[in-house]
């Protein structure tokens, strides 16, 4: 079974996704790890970038190389939302989650897994939050300037949104939760009781 949890950034897909999947005993994965190590490759000058080894796990592996903080940086998020706008790069791993969520139990992370990646996914939840309670989200983990961060967010939100190759959209059957001021554990229960009720249909 697959469950799809797709939104914009800082919404809380990654701290909802992780724990729906610790509560049920599925496995997470988080899509955008994925093009942020293609960043991180094109950064360290590889030609082919989208053929970079990635492996995703407790650590995040590139080409062997454990690279679970560096892909956090703001200049690879910059260049994650660029190289994601990319057909080859969106074509390469997009095959490579497929192969994956073909196999076992997943809830699966990014912006395009309930419209493109995996349309039948059993349930698929599009999490939204308002613009500067994401960005303050996002300012409190990495400790930087909200006016900052909103600016930027701005920027890659209406470059997720308007690329022609799969665009951040929620898909027609995904249930819409606005996360804005609410409890993260309120959250984590409402996708629990959900998955539980398609499991058990
Ligand atoms: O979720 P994130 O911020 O780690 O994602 C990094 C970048 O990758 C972001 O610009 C959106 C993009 N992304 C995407 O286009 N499709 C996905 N399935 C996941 C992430």
């Amino acid at each position: 079974m697959v469950i799809a949890i797709d939104g914009p950034a800082g919404a809380g897909k990654s701290t909802v996704a992780r724990a729906v999947a610790a509560a049920l005993g599925f496995t997470y994965l988080d899509t955008g790890a994925m093009y942020r190590c293609v960043a991180l490759a094109e950064l360290r000058g590889a030609e082919h970038p989208e053929r970079a080894e990635i492996s995703l796990g407790e650590r995040v592996l590139l080409d062997g190389g454990d690279v679970t903080e560096a892909i956090r940086t703001p200049e690879v998020s910059e260049r994650a939302s660029q190289v994601a706008a990319r057909p080859e790069v969106r074509r390469a791993m997009q095959e490579r989650q497929r192969a994956l969520l073909s196999d076992g139990d997943w809830v699966a992370e990014g912006r395009d897994i309930g419209t493109v990646v995996c349309p039948g996914a059993e349930l698929k939840v599009f999490l939204t939050a308002d613009d500067r309670e994401r960005a303050r989200r996002r300012a409190e983990q990495i400790g930087a300037d909200i006016e900052e961060v909103l600016a930027d967010q701005r920027v890659r939100d209406a470059r997720d949104r308007e690329r022609e190759d799969s665009p951040l959209v929620a898909a027609g059957d995904a249930i819409e939760v606005d996360t804005t001021g609410l409890a993260i554990d309120a959250v984590v229960g409402r996708i629990g009781e959900l998955a539980q009720s398609v499991r058990s249909a």
